[in-house]
């Protein structure tokens, strides 16, 4: 396995609010308290909100990139504990509907965009949306993330169908979120996994789950990352030890940086 150039994740779901950016925001504090140089690409063109969560306030996002006032570099936010963050834009809802101006305008900003990372995170939308199949599909790794709600199930294995089906896509590795217990958590992965195999033949990899806890929704009120306000609490715990399994264990080839990726959602090149 080749291991030079930044992991590329990419973070989604069927089912929208179960968890992704709070997720991606709290993976991305720990990996930056572990020293790493983490870039998070909020790829929920529609409704972001990763600055929320990390309490910051972009001035530009994707949207003066593609109008010619800003560069992609000029555009990237700093967050906390100098996590980097190339903000959505609420102006731009499919990538795959550029204009031919603003699509060669993105490639050429690519060229130039040299913003050091070892991590990439891609917070993406739910649902199966182009933008959510196309950055799923062009990172190295899926994560799909999945509560025990039968909808959430339901509609999780909608996106693994349509990437295994359409999209080629054979790895993804399954987060469970606001579980009650390990037990209800791997139970919920079950399920997934059953359908994946009888239906689709795929076998999925079991990542983890988070703990269902109150105080998620105090960090989230503060803007601040849970993590950072309660480093020992249950749901830190299980961040670390997520972050660290997936450290351990990367899935799928490392396939360039940002700009290979960028080009390869964007169905370019
Ligand atoms: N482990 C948890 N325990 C308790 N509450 C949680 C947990 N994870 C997320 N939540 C709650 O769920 C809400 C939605 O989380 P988040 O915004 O991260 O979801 P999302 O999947 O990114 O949503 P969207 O699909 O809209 O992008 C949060 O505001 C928080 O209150
Ligand atoms: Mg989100």
């Amino acid at each position: 396995m080749k291991t030079n150039g930044p992991r590329i994740i990419a973070v989604s779901s069927g089912k929208g609010g179960v968890g992704k950016t709070n997720f991606v925001a709290n993976l991305a504090l720990y990996y930056a308290g572990m020293n790493k140089k983490v870039l998070i690409m909020d790829a929920d063109l529609g409704l972001s909100n990763i600055d929320v969560i990390l309490g910051i306030t972009p001035r530009y996002n994707l949207k003066h990139v593609l109008n010619g006032s800003k560069t992609l570099k000029e555009i990237v936010a700093e967050g906390p504990m100098g996590i980097k963050i190339i903000p959505a834009s609420s102006g731009v809802r499919e990538l795959t509907r550029l204009t031919d101006t603003q699509r060669l305008k993105l490639l050429s900003e690519l060229e130039h965009f040299d913003v050091p990372a070892d991590v990439i995170l891609i917070d993406t939308g739910a649902g199966i949306s182009d933008n959510v199949l196309f950055f799923c599909s062009s990172a190295q790794e899926t994560i799909v993330v999945v509560t025990p709600e039968p909808t959430s199930i339901a509609d999780a294995y909608a996106l693994i169908k349509v990437l295994s089906r359409d999209f080629g896509e054979k790895c993804f590795r399954i987060l469970v979120n606001t579980a009650r217990s390990e037990k209800e958590a791997f139970d919920t992965f079950r399920k997934l996994a059953l359908v994946a195999d009888r239906f689709l033949s795929l076998s999925i990899d079991y990542l983890g789950y988070l703990p269902f806890e109150p105080s998620v929704k105090d960090a989230i009120i503060a803007q601040k990352g849970y993590i950072s306000i309660y480093p020992n609490g249950s749901f830190a715990k299980k961040i670390a030890l997520v972050a660290n399994k997936l450290l351990d264990d990367p899935v799928g080839e490392v396939k360039g940086g940002i700009q290979f990726f960028l080009k390869q959602a964007l169905r370019v090149g």
